[in-house]
């Protein structure tokens, strides 16, 4: 018996991530109803769903910024037990600043703009830790790098740069520690489309180099087809349909799923 080098990405282990029955409610708003999720090591689960279906309020509760009114929510990683929800403020920040990344549509909400591109990168190695000058800087440069950004501006602030590598600075400071879990909330949403398609480039090719489990949400289909193993639809703040990305796309079984896949064909 042969073993195929090219193996299949999903590998069947033990999920990574599982979260379940997450609701919350922002006073009569149901931004979240009863939804459950599960990632495997290594694979990219996409969100997709319009604007307004709850995919950022999911995405904040997995980053613990965002405390739902039930639920619960495990990571599969070592040291780390029990329901996250649960955990006071001070252990969720540590587990987020070491073992999660995130990048938000929103540079402003990510990073420092004042501060250099470096710098934020380097913040981030400080608070899980490091405090050696030179290795913040290399290992800020490395991150950098990595995530395709020029390295002659790498001490210029982000207000001085383009969207396009505003994000490249926020996705640097995300995978920086190597995280368990990247969360990427609509990474590209309101970049020129020829820019867009690169920083979806640099994802896709991250992914495959380092094989980090990441979370992408986006209204938009093509984003999520270019990356995803799985798929999630939501819609009002629940899950109507989820699967294997090339059955969704090929075979939506749910009414909402094929007028958004119909829609973008
Ligand atoms: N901090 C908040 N305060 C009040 N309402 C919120 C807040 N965050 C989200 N919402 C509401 O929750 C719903 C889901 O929002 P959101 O998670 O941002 O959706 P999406 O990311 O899919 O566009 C929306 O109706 C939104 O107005
Ligand atoms: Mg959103």
């Amino acid at each position: 018996m042969t073993i195929a080098l090219d193996a299949p990405r999903i590998v069947r282990t033990q999920p990574i991530l599982q979260a379940t029955g997450v609701s919350k409610s922002y006073g009569p708003v149901q931004a979240l109803s009863d939804v459950s999720a599960e990632v495997y090591p290594g694979e990219v689960l996409g969100i997709v769903g319009e604007s307004g279906s709850g995919k950022s309020t999911f995405l904040r509760c997995l980053n613990l910024e965002e405390t739902p009114d039930r639920g619960a929510y495990t990571l599969d990683l070592p040291d780390v037990q029990g329901n996250l929800f649960e955990l006071d403020r001070y252990a969720r920040r540590m587990l987020c600043a070491t073992r999660i990344g995130i990048v938000y549509q929103n540079p402003h909400q990510g990073l420092l703009m004042k501060h250099s591109s470096s710098g934020n990168v380097a913040e981030r190695l400080l608070v899980a830790g490091e405090r050696r000058f030179a290795v913040l800087r290399e290992k800020a440069r490395e991150a950098l790098d990595a995530s395709e950004f020029p390295l002659d501006r790498m001490d210029a602030p982000p207000v001085e740069l383009s969207g396009g590598m505003q994000q490249r600075v926020q996705l640097a400071k995300a995978i920086a520690l190597e995280p368990a879990l990247l969360l990427l909330d609509e990474p590209t949403t309101g970049l020129d489309v020829s820019v867009q398609a690169l920083v979806l480039d640099t994802l896709k090719r991250l992914q495959q180099e380092r094989r980090i489990t990441m979370i992408i949400v986006s209204h938009d289909l093509g984003v999520i087809r270019t990356l995803s193993d799985r798929v999630m639809v939501m819609r009002q703040g629940r899950v109507v349909e989820q699967g294997l990305a090339d059955q969704i796309f090929q075979d939506p079984q749910h009414a909402y799923t094929q007028q958004l896949v119909h829609a973008k064909l």
